[in-house]
């Protein structure tokens, strides 16, 4: 049977994962699951592991859970490991989002200056984990959920001999919201996907092969077409941008397409019901509360309230393919390596790979559209600046990263932040 260790067992995500490995069971034997965290998150760990055991048991299902704070115990020899783990925990998120807003620029977790700061306190800890996995489970996969994935990703590759493969819901969601708009089943849709973590595009959108691509703009045009992600605000695009786009963005496009509408959108929020990891906070502890009823025994439909729904598809069919030698599709985040000739081969991107006991092989993109390249390569390189700055304390890097951000573009504004933002997270910035 399988050992999985999962980094951050204690996040209210879990039992999705429990989900996911139970509907599995038949063709995934996962014998040991370790849920790992760290002494502050040892409370939250405890409820979830209780409610895992109990779901585990209805299913009737051949798994043993086991909980624990010591690492190494739960990574040695284990053959896959997944990442959930939340740098700084939630208040660090808190005060990621309200950072930018004081300056008037986007306050959001894994985009802009939000994800900057992000980014500084969770390399460091991506990396060490890789670096225990070299020692104790040097064959291991690495399933990287924790944010920003790509940019995680990319620092793993690089820096360590671990392999490492990246995850996102938001394809799988894409893709979903496609099949219900064509009302056909996901599996009639191919979506062929181009860019990076939380900014990718699908060029084309084929419906048993045939491309439908016009259709499905006309869709998300119109005006009953809502967000999909439960962590974005709703704000939309004109038709006319859409049809001149001919492709179906991200949502988190939304914050450069539409920067200026989405920054009145976060700074009114964070004024009436706080900024999303204050949100967050009261749905984590309704969440925690029902975890701890004894009569509970499947997962709650009110974790569909957190943005990362469907998570657990990504990771458990990910793993799935990779034991059982599927060669199925899936999007994940990989090294590019010629995949996509306008970024560096060295760069991790987010793309429809295919899935095998090697790993993930991305599907060759050539040239990407004009349109797209610009923006795609500036964020590229804000995240190879950012993994430099993260890696080797190198604040020139960092002031150069966050002053071409997109969401930032400014050098004066992108110097104060970065004062706010390395001050406020020196506890956990062991680099700077
Ligand atoms: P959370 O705040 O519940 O954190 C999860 C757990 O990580 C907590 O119990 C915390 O104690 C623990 N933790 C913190 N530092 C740790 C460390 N060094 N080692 C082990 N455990 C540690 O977070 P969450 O809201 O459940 O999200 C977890 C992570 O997953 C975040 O990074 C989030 O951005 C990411 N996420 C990604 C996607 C995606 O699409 N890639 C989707 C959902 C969530
Ligand atoms: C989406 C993104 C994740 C992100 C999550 C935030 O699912 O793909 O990368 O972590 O939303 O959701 P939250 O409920 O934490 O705001
Ligand atoms: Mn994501
Ligand atoms: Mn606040």
């Amino acid at each position: 049977g399988l050992k999985i260790a999962t980094i951050g067992g204690g996040s209210s995500y879990t039992p999705e994962l429990i989900e996911g490995f139970i509907k599995r069971m038949d063709v995934l034997p996962v014998k040991d699951l370790y849920l790992v965290d760290i002494p502050e998150g040892q409370e939250k760990l405890n409820i979830v592991t209780a409610f895992a055991k109990r779901m585990v048991e209805k299913a009737g299902a051949d798994l043993r859970i086991h909980a624990t704070t010591d690492r190494e115990e739960a990574l040695k020899d284990a053959d896959f490991v997944t990442t959930q783990f939340r740098a700084g925990l939630l208040d660090s998120r808190i005060r990621d989002e309200h950072i930018p807003l004081r300056y008037h620029k986007i306050g959001q977790e894994t985009t802009g200056a939000g994800g900057f700061a992000n980014a500084l306190r969770s390399v460091p800890v991506a990396l060490d984990i890789a670096h225990d996995m070299e020692r104790l489970c040097p064959n291991a996969w690495l399933i990287n959920f924790a944010n920003p994935s790509g940019l995680l990703t990319e620092a793993v590759l690089n820096h360590t001999n671990i392999r490492a493969i990246g995850l996102c819901n938001c394809p799988i969601n894409m893709i979903n919201d496609m099949s219900q708009k064509f009302s056909c089943s996901a599996d009639d849709l191919f979506l062929d996907f181009v860019g990076i973590n939380h900014l990718i595009w699908a060029q084309k959108v084929l419906l048993h092969g045939k491309d439908v691509t016009a259709e499905a703009i006309e869709k998300i045009c119109d005006a009953s077409s809502k967000e999909i992600m439960a962590n974005i605000p709703e704000v939309h695009y004109s038709p006319e941008f859409l049809r001149s786009l001919g492709m179906i963005p991200v949502s988190y496009l939304k914050y450069y397409y539409l920067q200026p509408q989405m920054l009145e959108e976060c700074l009114a929020d964070s004024k009436s019901k706080g900024v999303r990891g204050e949100v967050v906070k009261s749905v984590e502890s309704e969440l925690f509360t029902l975890y701890q009823d004894t009569d509970l025994k499947e997962k709650p439909e009110q974790l569909a309230r957190r943005g990362g729904a469907r998570y657990s598809d990504a990771a458990c069919s990910l793993i799935d393919s990779i034991y059982n030698n599927k060669k199925d599709i899936q999007v994940v985040n990989v090294m590019n390596s010629g995949c996509n000739l306008d970024l560096p081969e060295n760069a991790v991107i987010e793309r429809n790979c295919v899935i095998d006991s090697n790993g993930a092989h991305p599907i060759q993109i050539g040239h990407t559209p004009l349109k797209i390249r610009g923006l795609l390569q500036n964020v590229k390189v804000y995240e190879q600046l950012t993994i430099q700055a993260a890696i080797y304390g190198d604040r020139d890097a960092a002031l150069q990263a966050l002053t071409i951000h997109p969401l930032v573009n400014s050098a004066e504004t992108a110097r104060l932040m970065l004062n706010d933002i390395l001050s406020e997270n020196q506890a956990f910035l062991p680099n700077f």
